[in-house]
């Protein structure tokens, strides 16, 4: 997740692009860049850091060129470097592109590009898209921008400058956004509203396949094939505020909203195209690997925990491999029993949590094989540990963590059978089931968060409740803490989540009249011990809300309320079950009045012990 801008018109592009940038730092701050095109050259200016870094290096120079494309970068491919960051050129500097998304099949591409005698500068799949269109280029800037998309696999919003056509810019949009603006003999390019709302309201919102032909006193958009687009003016009403927010109230929701396409994104290139087998490329791992480790430790902190505590369940269920799970705080001190028979994974979205790093040190230290799981390329986690897998959430802003943990989960998951293939633990007809319903995860996320009435409902309801319980068994037990952590976190209710199992011994004495209990029952291997220990409660007449399966047609009997999440496997439906209750926490936040973004005496990154 990067943000883009461009501009072409009168005016000189440089204020434009750092005030685009600027407003668009929140997409990603790991690194920007500019190219501005004056009379005769593209001038490049790139910095690794926040903006701030590139405005410093700016400092005296004079920029007068009224075209020009700038970025700000979330690391995937490629560490934040100077050399990474975008724009990025072909070999003679005469294409420049900026880029918003993954090219799946740049490692192909990019060898085929060598062959041919390209030189590349930087570890990016981005850089390929610029000497592919150095390759097809015959003269026409479109019909070069069009083959290239024919040749690239992904995500991607993308936007061309060529010192070949200085009355031009081009852009391109799958599955990432992209937004032209339209002023009065000026134009702008954008990946979200934010950067241009102080200059226009006027834009075209670009859907998929569709390409973007601007100069400054036209815009004309066509199809991948160069079929016209009949498009209609959109006026933003948003303030700006609003826009940074993509329109959501908050940056939580708009987070939690972000699921579908941040475990799509963190799935992709990941599943091998027939449906058969997982492919984490990034490890290289072999059965012999495997076989040389007898005990993983998983150790995060917060939500990251919680996400372990599920990877744990996979890793075991799946590849048959014992694993503890640990709170990093806790591990650090234990002096726990870790060797060079050991995978420690630590899990942490900011890659940035002092003790899960200190954790991860101490494990290196005891000689154990480390893995890091998280968000952010080229953070001291990432840094630190011997290999990384990353989700690809795109930068997370909220404080509560909300599509890290549904990332972390899928992440795990993939993990986990990618270690079973690698033992023959599962069978291929197991594995092509899982595969075949984990693609269909980030659709029926979607489908889970297209009504959200009900819970606004609950959360007027309960809103106002001293405490609520959660409960569960086996894995819904593991999504009933993450429940309970968002909503205490947020809306300072007093939440506490149990193993059902548990609640006799002990926790069955809070259980009075009218207190709200959040009940998971989506697990089938351990659904009728479930529905006892609902009937517990309601016994105590607690008022039950289910969070149960599609098709379930008992749960009724037995709750006040139910909320359905779609069906799936019972190792899948983790990633779906939690995502009303992260709805949950939301709206009672709200109900309560509380800074849902900002909630009091919390930080994003914990960074200090
Ligand atoms: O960046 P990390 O994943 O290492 O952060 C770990 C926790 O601080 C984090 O998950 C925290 O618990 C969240 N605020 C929960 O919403």
């Amino acid at each position: 997740m990067c943000g883009i801008v461009g501009y072409i018109g009168n005016k000189s592009a440089a204020p434009f692009l750092l005030d685009g940038l600027t407003k668009l730092e929140y997409r990603g701050y790991d690194s920007a860049g500019i190219a501005v095109f004056d009379a005769h050259d593209v001038f490049i200016e790139k910095s690794v850091g926040r903006l701030d870094a590139l405005k410093e290096k700016l400092k005296g120079v004079t920029l007068d060129g009224v075209i020009g494309i700038g970025h700000t970068r979330w690391a995937t491919h490629g560490r934040p470097s100077d050399q990474n960051a975008h724009p990025h050129t072909d070999c003679n500097g005469e294409f420049v592109v900026v880029h918003n998304g993954i090219i799946e099949n740049f490692m192909p591409l990019k060898e085929a590009l060598i062959a041919k005698g390209h030189h590349f500068t930087s570890e990016t799949d981005t850089e390929v898209v610029a000497h592919l269109i150095e390759e097809f280029y015959e003269g026409d800037f479109a019909a070069a921008v069009r083959a290239v998309l024919k040749k690239i696999e992904g995500s991607y919003s993308l936007v061309f400058m060529s010192e070949k056509h200085p009355d031009t810019l081009i852009c391109a949009k799958q599955d990432n956004p992209l937004v032209v603006g339209l002023g009065d003999g000026e134009n702008f390019i954008a990946s979200d509203i934010p950067a241009i709302i102080s200059r226009t309201r006027r834009t075209y919102i670009l859907n998929d396949g569709e390409i973007a032909i601007v100069k400054k006193d036209s815009v004309e958009i066509t199809d991948r094939e160069g079929k016209p687009v009949d498009k209609k003016i959109f006026h933003v009403s948003w303030n700006a505020e609003a826009a940074e927010k993509g329109g959501y109230e908050h940056f939580m929701l708009k987070e939690i909203n972000e699921q579908p396409k941040a475990v799509r994104d963190t799935m992709s290139k990941r599943v091998a195209k027939d449906g058969s087998r997982i492919t984490l490329d990034e490890l290289n791992w072999s059965k012999e690997f495997l076989d040389g480790i007898d005990k993983v430790y998983i150790v995060a902190c917060g939500t990251a925990y919680h996400a372990g505590l599920v990877g744990k369940f996979y890793i075991e269920k799946l590849a048959r491999i014992l694993v503890e799970v640990d709170l990093a705080s806790e591990f650090r001190y234990r002096d726990p029993i870790v060797d060079e028979k050991t995978l420690v994974i630590v899990i942490s979205q900011s890659g940035e949590t002092s003790d899960t790093l200190a954790a991860l040190k101490e494990a290196k230290r005891r000689g154990a094989r480390t893995l890091a799981v998280t968000n952010v390329v080229g953070s001291s986690i990432a840094r630190e540990a011997d290999q990384v897998v990353h989700t690809w959430a795109g930068p997370e802003i909220a404080v509560a963590s909300t599509k890290a943990y549904t990332t972390q989960l899928i992440l795990m998951f993939m993990l986990a059978l990618y270690m079973a293939q690698l033992r023959s633990t599962v069978s291929d007809e197991r594995a092509r089931e899982l595969i075949g319903l984990l693609k269909k995860i980030p659709a029926q996320i979607s489908e889970t968060l297209s009504d959200v009435e009900p819970i606004k409902t609950f959360a007027r309801r309960y809103g106002f409740n001293e405490d609520v319980f959660y409960i569960g068994r086996s894995l819904d037990y593991d999504v009933a803490l993450e429940g309970a952590l968002k909503l205490k976190e947020i809306s300072y209710i007093h939440a506490e989540a149990y193993a059902s199992g548990e609640l006799k011994h002990g926790t069955l004495a809070l259980i009075v009249e009218g207190v709200p209990v959040i009940a998971l029952a989506t697990q089938k291997s351990v659904y009728e011990k479930t529905i006892s220990n609902i009937k517990e409660v309601k016994a105590r007449d607690a008022v039950v809300i289910g969070i149960a399966a599609d098709g379930d047609e008992e749960i009724g009997k037995f709750v006040d309320h139910v909320m359905f999440v779609p069906d799936t496997d019972e190792l899948l439906i983790p990633l779906l079950a939690v995502v009303p209750l992260q709805l949950l926490a939301y709206y009672a936040a709200i109900t309560r009045g509380c800074d849902v973004d900002k909630p009091r005496n919390l930080a994003k990154s914990v960074t200090v012990e």
